[in-house]
């Protein structure tokens, strides 16, 4: 499998219930390595563009509210199949239908607060990625 990079967000509930290293934990113990991270205080449009492929979905203005309701997680993770990795360690978008043991099983609270971003392609995960990091700031190795 190829060695990929993914952009995970810890969200501000996940920050607020202080699992930002439970949350990091569990990347670093299922292979993937933090190639990159930082803590952010998103403003609402900084939240908007992030998530500018929903802005016409009826959740998007709560969802903007949210991501920018208190500081986040940003990270970049490196390793073999990382986006699906890091999707399959989330869990459901839904924490009622995620998966015993998931990241959103344990830490979110809804489907609006639920713990954790994570890229879903790899074009959308470099296009993520180039939304919060330059490339002297992710480190390989
Ligand atoms: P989505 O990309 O569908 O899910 P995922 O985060 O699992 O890739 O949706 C993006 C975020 O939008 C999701 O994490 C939480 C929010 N959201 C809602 O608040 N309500 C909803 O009904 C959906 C589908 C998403």
């Amino acid at each position: 499998m190829a060695v990929e990079r993914t952009l995970s967000i810890i969200k501000p509930d996940a920050v607020q219930k202080n699992a930002i290293g439970a949350i990091l934990g569990r990347f670093e113990q299922a292979g993937l390595r933090v190639a990159a991270t930082k803590m952010m205080h998103l403003s609402r449009d900084e939240a908007g563009g992030f998530y500018a492929v929903h802005k016409a979905r009826p959740f998007y203005g709560e969802l903007c509210d949210f991501m920018s309701s208190g500081p986040v997680v940003v990270t970049v993770l490196e390793g073999e199949g990382a986006i699906a990795k890091n999707r399959d360690l989330m869990g459901a978008t839904n924490p009622k239908d995620a998966a015993a043991g998931t990241i959103r099983a344990d830490f979110a609270d809804s489907i609006d607060a639920n713990a954790v971003h994570g890229s879903d392609s790899a074009e959308t995960a470099a296009w993520e990625i180039g939304y919060f990091f330059g490339q002297r700031e992710i480190f390989s190795r």
